[in-house]
């Protein structure tokens, strides 16, 4: 390391320690989601921040925390609030720090998509890909997602045990997704390599490995930019070519807007639908008498992925800037201000679920934040269901004496999305 960068680092630790004291003496408590311990179970914390200071005042994450249901839905609801975090204060001295440790910054590398994007940008790109995501295209594929779980299970059901994650929830979503985009077969295991280099950008994971995901994020534009030169002379029905389509019929759809949107479809879907199913797994084996209730009734399957969502669903956070100064939840945001939502949070708040740390699969009613709310709202929610629960009910139905075979469980180190990174299973 040189010594600019030594500087550099000496100079955030300092900053943030100060930083971190002034918000803790002036609330209470500190907003701190990379504490090791919260990986297991944040939830306790959550509580903690939603009861002393469910309007929290962030020195570190330079604005505000939201953690009641009612403050996170307001906010999501109101597309005035901005996705952009080019509209964040403190994105310019992240952005050069970053720069200096080797990072760039994901605009100028053409990585922004349509989730960090604010009308009329978002509208324009959303619209353009929400035809592939409709319910009706998302139920045909289902017949074909079936097959897919059925033959991985095929692969491990005589072993009697497996490891959950690499073995089955990982492999799903990502050949759901490159089966719908377009990508050849025989790509599909470099595609799935690549796609979990790439998301380790997200969180606060090791510099090193924020690296590593810039470098994925790269391999995947390079990869999907040679698919899409091949579809420009020979294209087929596949999603590829019908945004190479649009691409080429004019102003709506620029060649970097093609590939981060590629890029954005393939990252979005995979991880968030791995950790549904992992666990989603895991809150059934702990709650035996629920997973009895599911292997009794089938019929409860849909419900139970509400509830699943909503006691714990993999994202754990989003954030909104504000562009001018404004009210938020009786305090004042200041112009540049981030707003950091807790879904998870939210979606156990008692004022909006009765006793919110119950599994429940036949909760009533289960209007959880996981998936967002407003014109964020995820355009995958859809896929994701029919996938959580086509996986699940394979796994509860065919695996008779499901077990965790080690209770030790290793957790993913991102914080945006939690979920185990490795769940060994036995039957
Ligand atoms: C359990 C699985 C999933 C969860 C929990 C999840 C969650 C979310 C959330 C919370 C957002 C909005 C963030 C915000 O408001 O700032 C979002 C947006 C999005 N998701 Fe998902 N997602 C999942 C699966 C998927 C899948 C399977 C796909 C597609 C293949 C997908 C595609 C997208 C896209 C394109 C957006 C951006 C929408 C927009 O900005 O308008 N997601 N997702």
């Amino acid at each position: 390391m040189g010594f600019r960068q030594q500087l550099d680092q000496a100079q955030t630790i300092a900053e943030s320690a100060f930083r971190a004291l002034h918000e803790k003496l002036e609330s209470g408590v500190l907003f701190l989601p990379i504490q090791k311990e919260l990986r297991s179970d944040p939830h306790p914390y959550y509580r903690r921040l939603r009861e002393r200071d469910p309007v929290h005042r962030s020195r570190l994450a330079g604005g505000w925390v939201l953690s009641r249901y009612e403050d996170v839905l307001g906010v999501l609801r109101d597309p005035t609030w901005s996705s952009d975090e080019r509209n964040w204060a403190r994105h310019p001295v992240y952005r050069a720090r970053g720069e200096r440790a080797g990072l760039p910054d994901p605009y100028s590398e053409h990585f922004a998509s349509m989730l960090r994007l604010d009308p009329p940008d978002h509208t324009r790109l959303r619209s353009l890909v929400s035809k592939a995501f409709t319910p009706r295209a998302v139920e045909a594929m289902r017949p074909r997602v079936a097959l897919l779980a059925d033959e991985l299970l095929a692969k491990v059901e005589s072993r009697r045990s497996m490891e959950l994650i690499a073995e089955f929830a990982a492999p799903l979503p990502v050949i759901v997704i490159a089966e719908l985009l377009g990508v050849p077969a025989g790509d599909h295991e470099q595609f799935r390599r690549l796609s979990d280099q790439a998301v380790k950008l997200l969180g606060d994971g090791p510099l090193v490995e924020r690296k590593r995901g810039v470098a994925g994020m790269r391999a995947i534009r390079d990869y999907f930019a040679a698919i899409v030169t091949a579809r420009r002379s020979d294209p087929q029905r596949d999603l590829i070519s019908a945004l190479v389509a649009a691409e080429e019929a004019g102003d709506r759809l620029s060649l970097v807007e093609l590939l981060s949107t590629l890029v954005l479809l393939l990252v979005a879907g995979n991880e968030t639908t791995t950790k549904l199913i992992g666990n989603g797994i895991l809150a059934l084996l702990r709650n035996p008498h629920e997973l009895e209730r599911l292997r009794a009734d089938p019929g409860l399957m849909e419900n139970a992925v509400e509830e699943l969502l909503r006691y714990d669903g993999p994202v754990q956070l989003t954030s909104r800037m504000a562009k001018e100064d404004r009210e938020l939840c009786g305090r004042t945001a200041r112009r540049g201000d981030q707003v950091v939502l807790l879904l998870a949070a939210a979606n156990r708040d008692p004022d909006a679920f009765p006793d919110p740390d119950r599994l429940d699969l036949g909760r009533r009613d289960v209007r959880h934040l996981a998936f967002s709310q407003g014109i964020h709202f995820c355009l995958g929610a859809q896929l994701a269901r029919l996938e959580a629960s086509i996986a699940l009910g394979a796994l509860v139905t065919r695996l008779p004496g499901l077990r965790l075979a080690d209770a030790s469980i290793r957790w993913s180190s991102n914080t945006v999305l939690r979920g185990p990174e490795a769940l060994q299973l036995a039957w």
